[in-house]
């Protein structure tokens, strides 16, 4: 596995290889990067290549956010990637990826002002931005990412429509802990007994789809069994939101017919937990 970490040996490498298949990250890599890495080995059989980058980017955290306490990890990240299959890994420092006196960005308009976006003015924008811009250095034909972010997913899919980059987006399922945690590099901040309450948003989750999948189709009595789960199961969580959403627009739903999503924001002391489920047939 090669790791590069300037744009000019990127573009050298890129002309060499074929067809690309790409998995972007922030590093502090768990078994979730790490089934995103092996999904992408298994679509790119032996021939094609299969590359991850590892860049923590500034410009997707808000002023009161983790961004200098998010973990950085590169000797671990590096030995996942190859384990999980990586041909190469692109992890460049920030004057590398951004000209200091840069003066354009991509702002979405629709999908990011609702769940997520809501809460986190800018970050979407910035999502868009460095992910345009690794699509620009790598160049990939299919991208990964995963369904624990569901609304990112979207946005990239939006983002990948309306610019008209040539990349197939793919979105993996989450992976779990056992107890059903989604797998989150900010569990690492939970503090035993968060941790311990921390599998409720999954199991509330089930609930509500259990009972949408027997009739229950008002998004309103679908939140209740969530936030009646929650308050009895996660008292140490505080709910950021909870939200029942088209999966392609994300715009809020009355009744779930089909192509229903619900999403959730817990913040815990130290950490913010999001979650999903999608209600589909
Ligand atoms: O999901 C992430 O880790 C990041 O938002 C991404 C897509 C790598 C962009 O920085």
């Amino acid at each position: 596995m090669t790791l590069i970490e300037t744009v000019k040996e990127l573009r050298a490498w890129r002309k060499a290889a074929d067809r690309v298949y790409f998995v972007p990250t922030m590093g502090a890599l768990h078994e979730g990067h790490a089934t995103l890495i092996r999904e992408a080995r298994k679509m790119a059989g032996p021939d094609a290549q299969v590359v991850a980058s590892i860049f923590v980017n500034p410009l997707q955290f808000g002023p009161n956010e983790d961004f200098d306490r998010y973990p950085r990890t590169l000797e671990t990240d590096l030995a996942i990637c190859q384990e999980a299959g990586a041909d190469m890994v692109f992890a460049p420092a920030v004057k590398e990826v951004y000209h200091h006196d840069r003066s354009i960005q991509i702002h979405e308009t629709s999908l990011s002002n609702v769940l997520c976006g809501a809460s986190r003015p800018g970050h979407f924008d910035g999502v868009c931005t460095v992910v345009a811009k690794l699509f620009n250095f790598v160049q990939p034909d299919d991208a990964l990412f995963g369904k624990k972010d569901y609304q990112q997913l979207a946005i990239i899919r939006r983002l990948v429509r309306d610019l008209d980059f040539p990349v197939d987006i793919h979105g993996i399922d989450t992976v779990r802990e056992p107890d059903g945690l989604a797998m989150s590099s900010r569990n690492r901040y939970l503090t035993p007994a968060e941790r311990a309450q921390a599998p409720a948003l999954r199991a509330a989750l089930l609930k509500a789809r259990d009972a949408w999948l027997t009739g229950v189709t008002g998004t309103r009595r679908l939140l209740e069994i969530i936030h009646y789960y929650l308050a009895d199961e996660a008292t140490l969580g505080r709910k950021d939101y909870i939200s029942i959403v088209d999966r392609d627009t994300l715009q809020p739903l009355d009744l779930v017919q089909n192509n229903g999503l619900i999403a959730l924001a817990v913040f815990f002391d130290k950490a913010r937990l999001i979650d999903n489920i999608e209600l589909v047939r």
